[in-house]
């Protein structure tokens, strides 16, 4: 992901979908442009949907630019689009809770420089530093949690993962694969068995295209191959990334992840779950509450354009399911590593310690 220019610059990202064939750039220059590309997944994964929303914010202004500049625009409508295109913006994906931690950012700031009177120039200038601080604050999240993530593996040890939790997913560094990236740097030699993850094979293509790049070993296998693996001791802990963590730790993360998390436990494996702060949603109590996208049916039937059920056989596709926080082990995040999963140090982590506690 990046912004190119200044205010009435744009967004370049890399098209998630045409990897690991090309490795192709796509500008989004409107709001719709941004909303297109996370429904389609040219951009995924929760921070990076993030990132590109708030970015998404800065070009569903620019209609009020004239020569390049907000100078002439009218203060009120200025800052009453950029409720509207949050709004819009809000509605491309419902489960990866930093789109919408991202848009509530931008909008507070917006009614903060609202309230002190800015004009719309510098308010868009404002606006995009917002958006830079998020992206920037992403990388260094990652990083923080690749470096808590990595004490939990050993060298020699094999890892699975599932989906893509790589810098494709975040500003550069990732969450689960940070771990293994962190890891990888320290020395510990590890083997990263990767699903393949049905039906849109972002392990395939992205997973295993990151950590080869990174001389990691990958081993590529089918979502179904995943018990048979753990049965024959070949992997010592699962890692997996997050779209929303409930207040309770129950986790929300790419569908196939709690058959992972029941089957590492069934065989004594440790399951990890590595998430920035701004994937967790301390409104809700537990995972029955987090929405679960439904995407088309065709990305069962026909994958990736080629067609493997017959044309109108009835699909059931949900994009995400939920992990219970009793099967995770632990979840680390920039703070550090959460473990037990429960309320009270998800809350201590994330906030700090209770109000009269004495520390
Ligand atoms: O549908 P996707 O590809 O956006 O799903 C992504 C995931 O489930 C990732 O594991 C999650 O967003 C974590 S990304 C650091």
């Amino acid at each position: 992901l990046q912004w190119i220019g200044g205010v009435d610059g744009y967004l370049q990202l890399i098209d998630q979908t045409r990897l690991p064939g090309a490795l192709q750039l796509v500008s989004c220059r409107s709001d719709e442009d941004v909303w297109q590309a996370i429904r389609q997944l040219q951009v995924r994964g929760a921070p990076a949907i993030g990132i590109a929303a708030a970015y998404g914010v800065l070009l569903g202004l620019q209609p009020l630019l004239a020569n390049g500049s907000y100078a002439a625009a009218d203060p009120r409508e200025f800052f009453a689009r950029v409720d509207r295109v949050g709004d819009f913006l809000a509605t491309s994906r419902p489960t990866a809770v930093n789109l919408f931690w991202a848009l509530r950012r931008m909008r507070d700031r917006a009614a903060e420089l609202r309230r002190e009177g800015v004009r719309p120039q510098q308010a868009a200038e404002s606006l995009l530093a917002e958006a830079q601080a998020i992206e920037a604050e992403d990388r260094q999240m990652c990083r923080r949690i690749g470096q808590h993530g990595a004490s939990l593996l050993r060298d020699g040890q094999g890892v699975l993962t599932h989906c893509n939790a790589g810098g494709l997913a975040t500003a550069d560094y990732g969450t689960a694969l940070a771990m293994l990236f962190a890891a990888h740097e320290q020395g510990k030699r590890l083997r990263v068995y990767v699903d393949e993850t049905r039906p849109l094979l972002q392990g395939a293509r992205l997973t295993t295209w990151e950590l080869m790049q990174r001389g990691i070993e990958t081993v590529l296998i089918c979502d179904s191959a995943a018990a048979h693996v753990m049965q024959q001791g070949l992997v010592q802990a699962v890692v997996t990334g997050a779209d929303r963590i409930a207040a309770s730790g129950d986790t929300a993360n790419k569908i196939g992840t709690y058959a992972l998390a029941q089957l590492a436990a069934a065989h004594g494996i440790p399951f990890y779950v590595a998430a920035p702060s701004t994937t967790f949603d301390l409104q809700i109590d537990s995972g029955d509450q987090i929405p679960i996208e439904q995407r088309e049916a065709d990305e069962v039937a026909a994958p990736l354009g080629c067609r493997a059920a017959p044309d109108g056989v009835k699909v059931y596709n949900p994009a995400f399911d939920v992990t219970p926080a009793r099967l995770i082990t632990a979840i680390v995040c920039e703070h550090g590593i959460i473990r037990p999963v429960q309320r009270e140090h998800i809350v201590h982590m994330l906030c700090g310690p209770p109000v009269g506690s004495g520390r």
